[in-house]
């Protein structure tokens, strides 16, 4: 198992929610190409977590194990919360052609009509969207298709979301607030969700409860977000 530096880490992250591990994934793609490598990984409770690491290093592959698109050829995970994944771009994501329908379309099945109504308008509240149901899809810009993208990935209740670089295609406005949403709802009083960000932008890690770098498939060990920052900056110096 990866050692973690819990010292480093702030205690308002390390709640009660289930504990989720990964222990030595290890992963290959069929042409040979070893995507993972005995990489492990053990989220202490709720929060943000970030994920930084080189282009090709195997973070989008971890996601692809984590929400059980890929099978590991080895190792154990861990994982009692129900996932959801949030991609770069937000065109990949959102099918259906108005606010409503797509946030519909994840909504649990055995809610009636009223309930359906509501949580698609508290969703729409939630991401700032208010009034937006009947908006089509494509007449929202690109930080608002962004931000129905997360309701559209919290509609299913998912406890744990896999973030992959998210904020890619926003602009700083946009990255705010989303990096704002998913950081409150990581620490929502008594309903916190965990979150896993991927991200390229350094910046971003002021805002995560821990964060770890990825190398050729493996994680290392989870360190407060501007620890990591100026270790990456010094190891750029150099
Ligand atoms: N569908 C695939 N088929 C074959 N090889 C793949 C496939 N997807 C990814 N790979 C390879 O697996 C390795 C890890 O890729 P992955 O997409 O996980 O990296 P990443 O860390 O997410 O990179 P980036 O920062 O560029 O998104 C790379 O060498 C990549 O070429
Ligand atoms: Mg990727």
């Amino acid at each position: 198992m990866i050692p973690m530096n819990f010292a480093e880490l702030d205690n308002r992250s390390l709640t009660n929610s289930p504990h989720f591990n990964l222990d030595r994934i290890s992963y290959s793609w069929p042409s040979g190409k070893k995507a993972l490598d005995k990489c492990s990984l053990d989220i202490p409770g709720s929060g943000l977590w970030m994920i930084v690491g080189s282009n090709g290093s195997g973070k989008t592959t971890l996601f692809r194990i984590i929400s059980g698109m890929l099978k590991p050829d080895s190792g154990q995970i861990h994982c009692p919360l129900k996932v959801a994944l949030m991609f770069q771009n937000p065109d990949h994501h959102l099918l259906l052609p108005t606010c409503r329908s797509d946030l519909a379309f994840s909504l649990p099945n055995n809610l009636n009509l009223k309930e359906r109504r509501d949580r698609i308008n508290y969703l729409l509240n939630l991401v700032g969207l208010e009034g937006m149901a009947s908006r089509p899809i494509h007449t929202l810009s690109g930080g608002q298709k962004q931000r129905l993208s997360l309701a559209s990935a919290l509609a299913s209740d998912a406890k744990l979301l896999l973030l992959d670089e998210p904020t890619a295609l926003l602009d700083p406005t946009s990255q705010k607030k989303v990096l704002n949403i998913v950081q409150e709802l990581c620490h929502w009083p008594g309903e916190a969700i965990t979150a896993i960000w991927i991200t390229h932008r350094l910046e971003e890690l002021e805002y995560c409860d821990g964060a770890m770098k990825m190398e050729q498939g493996s994680l290392g060990p989870i360190q407060k977000g501007h620890n990591l920052t100026e270790r990456l900056n010094l190891l750029a110096a150099r």
